[in-house]
């Protein structure tokens, strides 16, 4: 059997758990960090991500073949880029002022374009982070379930965008592709698909109706 990608999850708080366990329950080997030492969650990974490894960020990025971004988009900034260099970056980010505060780069435009500028060694794309975390976990269904639900996957690079939505798609929804960081608007907080949970059909038709997807 081909060995399935490695995983570096960074951030430990809501959404990096569930997306780590995902993607374990998947058969991903899966490492987790936070911006501190792994043995200060430990424990806590044995109890709720189960067979995931919790690591230094830097060892784990170091390992992984995909790196997963969950952490708040103000901390994002504290990342040396150059850490993530070379690597296929998902950013499950959002830009959420209320909790961020005004982040200056970030106002009036698509987030993972300005992540994207800021990760120019990397290749991002934007993917799980239109789904609140438990909604996540709760909807996922096997490949050909009638109730499946779809996630976006968006960025400039077929191949990486191909990538990631196989990778959503072993998580358990239908990846529907946006083939740029530009059209990836559509899933960050106020477009039309962000904290919803769509069937396929649903999720093409609200991005279809949505006038970010005309520009
Ligand atoms: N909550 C959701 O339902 C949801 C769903 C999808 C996407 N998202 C997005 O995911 C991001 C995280 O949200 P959250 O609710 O999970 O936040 P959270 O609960 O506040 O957790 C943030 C985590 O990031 C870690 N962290 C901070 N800086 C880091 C760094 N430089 N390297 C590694 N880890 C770092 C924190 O650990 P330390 O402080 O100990 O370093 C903490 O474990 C946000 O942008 C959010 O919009 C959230």
């Amino acid at each position: 059997m081909t060995e399935l990608s490695r995983l570096a999850v960074l951030g430990a708080g809501h959404a990096g758990p569930v997306i780590a366990r995902l993607a374990i329950k998947a058969g991903h080997p899966v490492a987790i960090a936070t911006s501190g030492d792994p043995d200060d969650i430990a424990l806590i990974t044995e109890l709720v991500i189960p067979g995931a490894r919790p690591l230094w960020a830097a060892d784990a990025v170091a390992d992984a073949d995909i790196v997963v971004l969950a952490i708040p988009l103000h901390r994002f900034l504290d990342i040396d880029p150059g850490l993530l260099n070379g690597k296929l970056v998902v950013d499950a980010m959002n830009y959420w002022p209320a909790s961020d505060g005004v982040l200056r780069p970030f106002t009036g435009g698509g987030s993972s374009e300005v992540v994207a500028r800021r990760l120019a060694g990397s290749t991002v794309v934007k993917a799980l982070n239109h789904i609140g975390y438990h909604e996540l976990e709760d909807r996922t269904r096997p490949a050909g379930a009638p109730d499946r639900r779809a996630a976006g996957v968006a960025g400039e690079d077929p191949a990486a965008v191909a990538a990631i939505a196989v990778l959503v798609d072993r998580m358990g929804y239908d990846p529907v592709r946006l083939a740029s960081l530009r059209a990836g608007r559509v899933l960050q907080p106020g477009g039309p698909v962000f904290g919803t949970v769509l069937t396929r059909p649903e999720f093409e038709r609200a991005v279809r109706d949505d006038a970010r997807s005309l520009t």
